[in-house]
């Protein structure tokens, strides 16, 4: 095995990589519980908006040359309306949210480290663009699905230990069509969501940060 790399592209230079990208893609995604079934050309035509994004962040394993896994980031304002609508009708400063799209790597290079790292350079990535959260959103299906695999075992406790807490009022809808179905259909999507420590911060600024803190919970607290 070549050496294993996870590097985070700010800048379109990704695009060389945008073929085996969509197919790896697809590949993960065609299992439960996304069972996403699409063609490669609706794959790279979706990749292409993180392309056209000024503040997007492609994230990419490597094993030598070879692409085995990927993960995307978005700021929150920028992704589709019923995707970040739970974010408008929230609380939340959607100015100041990351999203967090898909995390996808082959089955035999996981459990080795490479999906915390997916993790952590996107949260690094949010807090580069001094943003205080980063979200994402995850399918429910039900838990009789006939498609479920025995054994099967969600990331839950995985992203819990990241530091994201589910947030069951909070639900997204996507459209596509699954492996078994021969049209599209709705999914609705809880998302997670983290307060990120901000670690951007220099010395001189804390108070201007702690400020907006301040002014921040005051808000929260008089709504
Ligand atoms: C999500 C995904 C990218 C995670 O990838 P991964 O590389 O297996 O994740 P990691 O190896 O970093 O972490 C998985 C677990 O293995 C542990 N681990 C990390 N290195 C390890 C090692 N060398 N040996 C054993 N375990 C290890 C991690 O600590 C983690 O356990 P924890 O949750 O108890 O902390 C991968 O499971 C995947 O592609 N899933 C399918 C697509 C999907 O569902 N994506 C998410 C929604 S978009």
């Amino acid at each position: 095995m070549a050496k294993i790399e996870v590097k985070t592209f700010t800048e379109n230079d990704w695009l060389e990589y945008i073929d085996d990208l969509a197919a790896l893609e697809i590949e993960v995604f065609r299992s439960y519980p996304y069972l996403y079934d699409v063609s490669l050309e609706y794959e790279r035509e979706y990749l292409k908006t993180y392309a056209e994004s000024e503040q997007s962040g492609m994230i990419i394993a490597f094993d030598g040359s070879k692409v085995i896994g990927a993960s995307t980031c978005i700021p929150m304002v920028e992704v589709e309306d019923e995707v970040k609508k739970p974010f408008e009708e929230s609380d939340y400063p959607i100015q100041k949210v990351l999203y967090l799209g898909e995390s996808v790597l082959l089955k035999n290079y996981r459990k080795r480290g490479i999906g915390v790292a997916f993790y952590e350079q996107r949260e690094q990535h949010a807090q580069d663009l001094n943003m205080d959260l980063t979200a994402f959103c995850c399918i429910i299906r039900p838990d009789n699905h006939p498609l479920k695999p025995e054994g099967y075992r969600p990331l839950d406790k995985f992203w819990v230990k990241r530091g994201y807490q589910k947030q069951p009022d909070m639900k997204a809808t996507m459209v596509w069509k699954d492996v078994h179905q021969e049209e599209e259909s709705k999914k609705k999507l809880v998302f997670w969501v983290k307060e990120l420590q901000n670690e951007n911060i220099q010395p001189g600024n804390e108070s201007e940060y702690a400020l907006n803190k301040a002014i921040k919970m005051d808000e929260m607290l008089r709504e």
